[in-house]
This record gives C-alpha cells, structure tokens and sequence, in this order.
C-alpha cells in the first residue's frame, strides 16, 4: 500500500463543508435468532448497533474493524441489499431506509458495491461483456453509442483490454477480475461506491495498483466511496476519514490526519500497532506492538457498558458499567471512551483498572503504556493550565489502590497516567477491597 496518491493537500480541501451525500443515524442491523419448531426468536446476532456517520460528496470514508464487527452488513445495509433493523438512511437528502424494490430502483443506478471476493463474485459462465453490460440490461439503459462500445471504453478504463470483452472469468488473475468488478459498478456512473473489502483477496503486490486504479477514478469521475477493509494498511491513504468499527459500534470517527497523529480509542490505537510501517527508517519507531486478547466477543450478547472493556487495557468500573457515547471530542473526531488517549480523560474519577484490564495490559509493551498515559496527560495538564482549575488529584481525593501505588508510579500520575506506570506497567489494586467485581 506505498504507492497512493492521496495527499494532506487533498484532505484538507474544506471535506467538513463538502455536501452531505449519506447520512446514517441510528442504524441496526439485527439477525434474529430461531429455535424449535414453531421457530421462535430466541437472541439476535446484532451485527450493526446503533451507528451515526455521514458520507460527503467526492470523499472516501475508510471503514476498519476486526473480523465480525459488522462492517460487510454495515455496507449491504447502507446499500440496502439488506433491511435495517432500525435506524434511518437518508441519500441525497431523500429517506431511503424503507423503501421497497421498486422505489429502489433508481437509485440502484447511483449507489453500487464492489464485493471482496472477485472469483465468486464474478459468474464463470458469463463473458466479461456480459458481465459489465448487466447493469445497463438491468436498468434499461442503452448508453450512446451502444452497449458493446461503452463496456469497452470501460475495460479500457479499469486498465484492461477491449479486446478482452469475449473472454470468460477464469481467464484472468485475481487482480483483473477485480477489475471487472470495479468497471461493472462503474457502468452506470454510480455517486456512491462501497467497497468491501475490496483488495484483501489479492496479492499484496496487486493491491496497491487496485486501490490506485480506485483512487484515480474517483478524482476522474467524482466518485465518493465508502472503503470498507479489516485493517488500516489498506485505507490509511487513500481515505478523507475513518471510521473504526468494534462490535456493531462505531468506536472512533475522524480525519485521517487526526486519527494517525493523535487516536483517541484505546481500539484505534491497537489496530494502528499493527500495521506494518513501510518505511524502513520508521520501523524501529513503531515496533512496539499492542496485542489485544482473544477475539472478538459475540455480538449475541455484547458486554455490557464499553464493548471493548474486556479486552481494553485501561478498563475501570465505568467502562463496564456505562456505554460511552460518541462524541466530539476535537473538531472532527468524534470517540467513544471514558478514558481516550490523547485527551483528558472523561472520568477521572474512576481510576481502578479492571482485573481483565491488568490482563490486556501485560500484553501491551511498557513504552505503549507510558505513552499512553504521558499523552493523556500532557492533554489533562494543558486543559486543566488553561483553566488555571485546581488540581484533579489531591492525595484526600485519590483511591485508596492509588495511594498504596509505588511512588515511581505516583508520580507519574495525571488523569488516565493514574491508570497506568512506565516502571511497573499496571497499577495493582488487590488488597484494597477495591476491586471490581468484573466479569
Ligand atoms: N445473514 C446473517 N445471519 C446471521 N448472522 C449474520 C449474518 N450476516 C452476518 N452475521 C453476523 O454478524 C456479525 C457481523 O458480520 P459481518 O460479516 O458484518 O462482519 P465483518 O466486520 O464484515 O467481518 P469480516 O471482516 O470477517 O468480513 C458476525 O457475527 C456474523 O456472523
Ligand atoms: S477505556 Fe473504557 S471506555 Fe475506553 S475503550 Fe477502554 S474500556 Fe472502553
Ligand atoms: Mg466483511
């Protein structure tokens, strides 16, 4: 993913005051689960949970989350090759969450999908013109100067061959197939294109032309995408924004500048350590990785408060307790935690880390956690300087796990550094009768 074109210069043309072309409020999508013969619902797979985001014209909106977040129904349902569960979509302004096929229908022409898999989602049967030219046979539309013509001109576009109009699927390489699927949902000169995924099936040496291929058709045709992929290595240059996803949740929403520089979501910043930085003079810097502990939970039964309180290594008893909201915390990033990174913390009150958060801690490099807390920090002083506010600690105030903490690690302490020590990487909590009952 080094070649990308997408540059801070692009970024910073104004996206904030570009039209709203999408707008998502609320959104559900949940599965319902059947038993027994009279197939009564017994649970539901919340796959999407209650999601805001807008997506303005001519912008990319990357879409990141680990496996099972929600992210392909998140697109099948903005779409609306699924039924929300709740939740509104408006486009172009015009409400479309409940609209049947046939009201539908038109608008099928201007939001498209590009699919993952660009060998099943391909019919092996059909030649490649057939396949570029359903759209225009689903739609009735006879384009100028025929079908045929404006299927080559857009093979030709996707940097293939015309002459490749006759030939089958199986004649051509994955990064060519995805191609075809890229000029099938360009047929109809779509204004929204999701992509799911749309390179994680191709070689790594392929991915970066097809994400470049999509980026400089987005500036020739002005498309506006919503990229949606499991890691950042894919969308961190070619996206305005980013939405980071965690169990039907949108956890984290910024600029793209914002997110590298300076994440808020503790979830956020684990993904950033994983991925791999192209630079070799960098590489050292970004070695400390942040391993997070078993999966995803199910999104059956969701944990409660902060869904990512059992895997989080900054987790208190509010986290587990009490759902974040989304909000904005600097213009344009908007995140979803009591104690973010980067910022001051939102509930500094609450200071005695979960015994599951000690856990996920020692997982987390010491270097990581001393930053962590030493930027939270520097944010906490610098606001609380600002409002020449008295200090947030006193030692009458503290808990009495902090007080028993090593001075090492007090003295370290400011806001959310409370949670964490360089030195001692967790603080302990044991004997105090303070610790959480978490699950
Ligand atoms: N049709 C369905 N019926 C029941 N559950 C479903 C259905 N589709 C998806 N799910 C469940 O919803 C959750 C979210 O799935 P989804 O495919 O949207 O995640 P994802 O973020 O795209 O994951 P991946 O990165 O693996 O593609 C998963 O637990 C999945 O099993
Ligand atoms: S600190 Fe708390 S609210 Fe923030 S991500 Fe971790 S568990 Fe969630
Ligand atoms: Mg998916």
């Amino acid at each position: 993913m080094s070649e990308t074109k997408k540059t801070d210069a692009d970024v910073t043309a104004a996206p904030d005051e570009r039209e709203i072309l999408l707008k998502v409020e609320g959104l559900q999508k949940h599965f319902p689960i059947r038993k027994g013969v009279l197939q009564r619902q017994v649970g539901a797979v919340k796959a999407v949970d209650g999601i805001d985001f807008e997506v303005r014209k001519g912008e990319t909106l990357g879409v990141v989350g680990e496996s099972g977040c929600g992210k392909s129904t998140m697109g099948r349902v903005i779409t609306r090759l699924q039924e929300p569960t709740g939740g509104s979509i408006h486009f172009e302004g015009q409400d479309i969450t409940r609209l049947n096929a046939a009201g539908m229908r038109p608008l099928r022409r201007d939001i498209q999908m590009i699919f993952q898999d660009p060998y099943g989602s391909l019919n092996p049967r059909h030649t490649i013109g057939g396949i570029v030219s359903a759209p225009f046979r689903l739609q009735d539309v006879e384009p100028e100067g025929g079908v045929k013509k404006e299927v080559q001109r857009l093979l030709e576009l996707v940097g293939l061959s015309p002459e490749h109009f006759n030939r089958y699927p199986h004649e051509f390489s994955g990064g060519q197939r995805q191609r075809i699927g890229i000029a099938r949902a360009l047929a109809l000169k779509p204004k929204l294109v999701v992509a799911d995924e749309p390179v994680s099936a191709l070689d790594v040496s392929i991915q970066a032309q097809v994400v470049n291929l999509m980026d400089d058709l987005q500036e020739e045709l002005g498309l506006t995408y919503v990229i949606i992929a499991h890691d950042l290595s894919v969308v961190r240059h070619v996206s305005d924004r980013i939405a980071v996803m965690y169990l039907g949740k949108i956890v984290e929403l910024a600029d793209r500048t914002a997110l590298y520089e300076a994440p808020m979501h503790p979830y956020t910043k684990a993904l950033m350590s994983a991925v791999p930085v192209p630079d070799p003079k960098r590489r050292g810097a970004k070695s400390e990785r942040i391993l997070l502990r078993g999966d995803v939970p199910s999104p059956i039964s969701p944990p409660s408060g902060c869904r990512f309180h059992t895997r989080c290594w900054k987790a208190t008893e509010i986290c587990r307790t009490t759902e974040p909201q989304l909000i904005e915390l600097r213009p344009g990033q908007r995140v979803a935690c009591h104690h973010p990174e980067n910022f001051e913390d939102q509930a500094p009150q609450d200071t005695v880390l979960l015994s599951v958060a000690k856990e996920a801690a020692s997982l987390v490099a010491e270097e990581v956690l001393a930053e962590s807390a030493a930027t939270s920090a520097a944010v906490a002083a610098e606001v609380e300087g600002s409002q020449e506010a008295e200090p947030s600690e006193t030692s009458a105030e503290k808990p009495a796990a902090e007080a028993t903490a090593d001075a090492e690690a007090t003295s370290a302490k400011t806001g959310p550094g409370a949670r964490t020590a360089p030195a001692t990487g967790v603080q302990e909590a044991k004997d105090d009768g303070q610790e959480s009952t978490d699950e």
